[in-house]
Parts: structure tokens; C-alpha cells; sequence
């Protein structure tokens, strides 16, 4: 009978069985899937697992320091955290078309990733013959049943990584569902805010800044996507939702009053939705009382900001990121 107890002793065993004194790594994104996956294989291998975390500088606020932090305090996990903020800011100055956006990304993520592997591969003894992937049982179905990098959806991690990797995978959650991985997470003592995550794109908020990504841009949308995130979450609505994006439209602006001047300053959307799976939505209900928290914060708080406009489009037709 299925347990998480069990299904954890089951994977432990057959990891260490698998790996023997050989070392793995396993790149964090900050999700469920990747953190429960790399505890998991923590619990049966220790040392010999070393995880990676790539601060794309596309992250919400708090949330590099939540793996660095929460995660390493929860597991004991060696983390390799790669500073890339520069180099992905870089990239992208001065693009504004949504797909060019993802394709750098995905680009620069897995040059870093690689160069991260290289520098374990160099630092330390034995070699890294294994990649842990947060792989679930709907991609595994959705892929055809296979194994292998070539599987990897380009959706899942950042524009997939390279074909010809040259590591045997390690895939302890390959049988579960999303909230089993929370049951076994919440077992292996992960922390609540980490466990119960809603789904975040791996492009993270440069895919949410209709506009050119600039350093600036991405602070302001940090702040705004802070409040409403705050708001929601004391409102007690983070599980009535399946996620909220909050979109910073950079090339508009609209005139306002604040204090006693004129404003020229740009919207934020909240874009709230219900869903199953991600692949319809609905936009949620929120209470008017939330909402015009969230806006008046938002308006107050944030720099630039002087309108806060409420996305009410289902999916189909609209998608439920922006960009
Ligand atoms: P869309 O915008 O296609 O989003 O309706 C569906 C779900 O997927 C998430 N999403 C992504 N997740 N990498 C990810 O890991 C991506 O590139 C990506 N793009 C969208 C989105 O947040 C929603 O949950």
C-alpha cells in the first residue's frame, strides 16, 4: 500500500543501489519538482550529490535566498549557487519579442548550468555520472513513456537541456503525481513555503515585463509581485489559486494623480487564474476587499506605478503567462 514512507525507502535504496560511489548533480529552479527530487536523492547519497541553483536575476523577491537558505537548512544539500544576473541582463538588453526573449534564456541557462557541471567535474574526485531530474509521471506519459535528455520538454527546464549529455538520469518521482511530490516533500521535512509553491516559469519575470528586461524594470515588478503575493497569501487564497502572474506593461503609460501631481507612469496586471492542469484556466473571482488591497499597495508602494488593471481572459484564448 502506498505510503510516502515507503515510496521513500523504496527510491533511497534504489538510488544508492544505482550511484554507488559515483556523484551526481541536480539543478535547482526553485520549484517543487527539482527541490523534493534533490532531497530525496540527498537522503540516500549525501555528500556525493551536489546541486546547482542559476540566479537567472529573473527571480521573485526572496526567492534565491529561499533555496540558499530554507532549502540548504531543510536538507544539509551541497549548493553550488552561479551568480548570472549580468550575464543574462546582458543578453537580453534591447530585446523585446516574447519568444526571442525564452530562446536566450533557455541559451544562457544552459551555458551557465554546463559551466557550473564543468567546475564540480574539475573540483572534486570521483566522477559526476548522474543528472537528477524532477521528472513527474504526466511529463513521463506526455513524452511517450521514454527515457532520456532528448525527453525533456522544452517547457521544463528552461529550454531543455542538451541532447548529447553524457549523464545517466536519475528520476526518483518518475512514478508520482504533483501532490504526492508535495506529500513526500512535506515527509522529507521541506519547508511548507517550498512545498506548497505555486507553478513559476523558468524565464521567471522577464517573461512577465511586456518590453525590454532592464535591472530597473525587474525591481519595480519584484516589489509589485511581493505585495500581491503578501496580500493573497494573508487573504488565505493560495490554494483557491492556481497561480497569480503579476505583469509589468513597461511600454505603456497612463497619466494619474498621486499627491498633488500629475503622474505618467506604467500599469500592472494581475493576472489570477484557476486551473487543473495549466492547460485551460479560468480567471478567479478574488474578493473586491483583496483586490483594492493589492492595488492600493501596489500604487503606493511602487515607484512608476500609478494603475493596476485586472486580467479577466480564460485560457483559451488568452494563455495564462503574457509572454
Ligand atoms: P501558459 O502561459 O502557456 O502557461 O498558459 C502554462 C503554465 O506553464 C507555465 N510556464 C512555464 N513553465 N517554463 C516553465 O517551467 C516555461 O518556459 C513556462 N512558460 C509558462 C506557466 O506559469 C503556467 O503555469
Amino acid at each position: 500500500n502506498w505510503t510516502t514512507g515507503n515510496v521513500i525507502e523504496e527510491q533511497v535504496e534504489a538510488i544508492r543501489a544505482q550511484v554507488g560511489d559515483k556523484r551526481a548533480i541536480c539543478g535547482l529552479s526553485g520549484g517543487v519538482d527539482s527541490a523534493v527530487a534533490a532531497a530525496l536523492v540527498q537522503k540516500a547519497i549525501g555528500s556525493q550529490l551536489t546541486c546547482v541553483y542559476v540566479d537567472h536575476g529573473l527571480m521573485r523577491k526572496g526567492e534565491t535566498e529561499q533555496v540558499e537558505k530554507d532549502f540548504v537548512a531543510a536538507t544539509g544539500v551541497q549548493l553550488k549557487v552561479v551568480d548570472a544576473e549580468e550575464r543574462f541582463l546582458k543578453a537580453l538588453a534591447g530585446v523585446t519579442d516574447p519568444e526571442e526573449k525564452r530562446k536566450i534564456i533557455g541559451r544562457e541557462f544552459i551555458r551557465v548550468f554546463e559551466q557550473a557541471q564543468a567546475e564540480i567535474i574539475a573540483d572534486e574526485g570521483p566522477a559526476v555520472e548522474f543528472l537528477v531530474q524532477g521528472t513527474l509521471y504526466p511529463d513521463v506519459v506526455e513524452s511517450g513513456g521514454g527515457t532520456g535528455a532528448a525527453n525533456i520538454k522544452s517547457h521544463h527546464n528552461v529550454g531543455g537541456l542538451p541532447e548529447d549529455l553524457e549523464f545517466k538520469l536519475i528520476e526518483p518521482l518518475r512514478k508520482l503525481f504533483k501532490d504526492e511530490v508535495r506529500m513526500v516533500g512535506q515527509e522529507l521535512g521541506l519547508p511548507e513555503e517550498i512545498v506548497q509553491r505555486q507553478p513559476f516559469p523558468g524565464p521567471g519575470l522577464g517573461i512577465r515585463i511586456v518590453g525590454e528586461v532592464t535591472k530597473e524594470r525587474l525591481d519595480l515588478l519584484r516589489e509589485a509581485d511581493a505585495i500581491a503575493r503578501e496580500e493573497l497569501t494573508a487573504a488565505g487564497l493560495d490554494r483557491d489559486i492556481w497561480q497569480c502572474p503579476v505583469v509589468l506593461l513597461a511600454d505603456v503609460r497612463s497619466v494619474g494623480v498621486q499627491g498633488d501631481g500629475r503622474t505618467y507612469g506604467h500599469p500592472i496586471v494581475l493576472r489570477p487564474v484557476s486551473s487543473e492542469d495549466a492547460m485551460t484556466a479560468d480567471w478567479s473571482r478574488l474578493p473586491y476587499d483583496v483586490l483594492a488591497r493589492i492595488s492600493t499597495r501596489i500604487t503606493n508602494e511602487v515607484r512608476d506605478v500609478n494603475r493596476v488593471v485586472l486580467d479577466v481572459t480564460s485560457k483559451p484564448p488568452g494563455t495564462i503567462e503574457w509572454e
